[in-house]
């Protein structure tokens, strides 16, 4: 199989799960046949989900191959197993989390988490450009997050990572617009897929070594259960994020910037409406530290009301 004239080309990464498999079988499946989907991800035992989903678009518009964004020789291997190498539109949204007291995590694992989220993505676009500035065409998307627009306590280097992508695409987007390509980064809130699982599960497993005894405690019994919380009330679906990055790949003009979830707008406007950055400082302090019980009912009310309209509220309604 391969695509045919007029199909758009669309590598996506992490395609085993979550986000990435939504988006790729929604690709596959659409009505006018606009898109070849080329699926990747690192181990391709797990490709069963995937090709379940896929159902009869399997081998038609959606092909299943393997790719790790942390090695070059995969990357390679893929992108030369691929006609022309003509990638239309990248999709990078291979990524993992990362939450604990840093000074309970080490090194080699914070150094993996920007191996796989910043250069993972680097690798990729390194990969596709030439071939994209030749043809001077072609869309780049990375599935950021609002916390690459907004640290949460925590998540420390994962929120690094997802900053360092926005600062990586601001800066190339402006080289790249002379070559007409465009490059787009989705920001969802929480999502409920397994990355929250995987995190717990990591979680579960460790000790904390190095940490003190009030970090681990302010980790264990005050975020976790606010950030469960926060997952159950406020997190949508990958089905939500996979439509609106459809929606962002279909666009004539495609924007640089998404948010999925606009309940997260006003939490990352807050940080430029005060240039000293005590706001945002504040709030997420008092809301964390100080208002343990506001937070929890208002999480609860928020829970109530989204049982029925809230959630279709978003910004771009599923
Ligand atoms: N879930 C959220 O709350 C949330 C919110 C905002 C942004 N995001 C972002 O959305 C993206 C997708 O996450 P998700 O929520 O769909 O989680 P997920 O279900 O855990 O999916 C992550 C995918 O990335 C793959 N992956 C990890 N390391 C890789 C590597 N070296 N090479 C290739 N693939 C690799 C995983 O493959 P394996 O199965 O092999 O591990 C998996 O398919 C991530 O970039 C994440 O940061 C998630
Ligand atoms: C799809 O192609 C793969 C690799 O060529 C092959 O192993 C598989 O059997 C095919 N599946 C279907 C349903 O055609
Ligand atoms: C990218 O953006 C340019 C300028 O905004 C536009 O003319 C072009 O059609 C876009 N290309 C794609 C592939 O979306
Ligand atoms: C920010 O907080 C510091 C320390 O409390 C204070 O000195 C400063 O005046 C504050 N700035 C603004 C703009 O509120």
């Amino acid at each position: 199989a391969m695509a045919s004239g007029g199909q758009r080309v669309v590598l996506i990464t992490g395609c085993s799960s979550g986000i990435g498999l939504r988006l790729a079988v929604l690709l596959a499946q659409d009505a006018k046949k606009r898109y070849y989907v080329v699926a990747t991800m690192r181990d391709l035992r797990k490709k069963g989900r995937l090709e379940e989903e896929a159902g009869d678009t399997l081998n038609k518009t959606l092909t299943i191959r393997a790719l790790d964004v942390c090695s070059d020789e995969s990357v390679t291997q893929c992108l030369d197993g691929i006609q022309d190498r003509r990638v239309d539109v990248l999709i990078n949204n291979a990524g993992i989390g990362q939450i604990g007291p840093i000074e309970s995590l080490g090194m080699p694992e914070m150094q993996k988490v920007f191996e796989t989220n910043f250069f993972g993505a680097v690798r990729m676009i390194k990969a596709v450009l030439p071939d994209m500035k030749r043809r001077k065409s072609g869309h780049i998307v990375v599935m950021s997050s609002v916390m690459g627009l907004q640290g949460i306590v925590f998540n420390d280097i994962y929120s690094a990572s997802k900053f360092a992508m926005e600062g990586f695409c601001e800066s190339l987007a402006v080289q790249l617009l002379k070559f007409n390509i465009n490059v787009s980064l989705i920001e969802p809130g929480p999502v409920n897929t397994e990355f929250e699982m995987k995190l717990m599960e990591e979680v579960g497993k460790s000790e904390f070594p190095g940490a003190d005894a009030d970090t681990v405690h302010y980790f264990k019994n005050v975020y976790l259960p606010a950030s469960h919380e926060i997952f159950v009330t406020l997190g949508q679906s990958p089905d939500t994020v996979a439509k609106a990055t459809a929606r962002v790949i279909e666009m004539s003009r495609p924007v640089f910037r998404c948010q999925t979830n606009a309940l997260y707008t006003p939490l990352v406007a807050m940080k430029y409406a005060d240039e000293s950055g005590n706001l945002s400082v504040r709030t997420f302090y008092n809301l964390l530290f100080n208002y343990g019980t506001l937070f929890h009912l208002s999480m609860s009310a928020l829970r109530c009301l989204t049982c029925s309209c809230f959630r279709r509220r978003s910004v771009y309604p599923s």
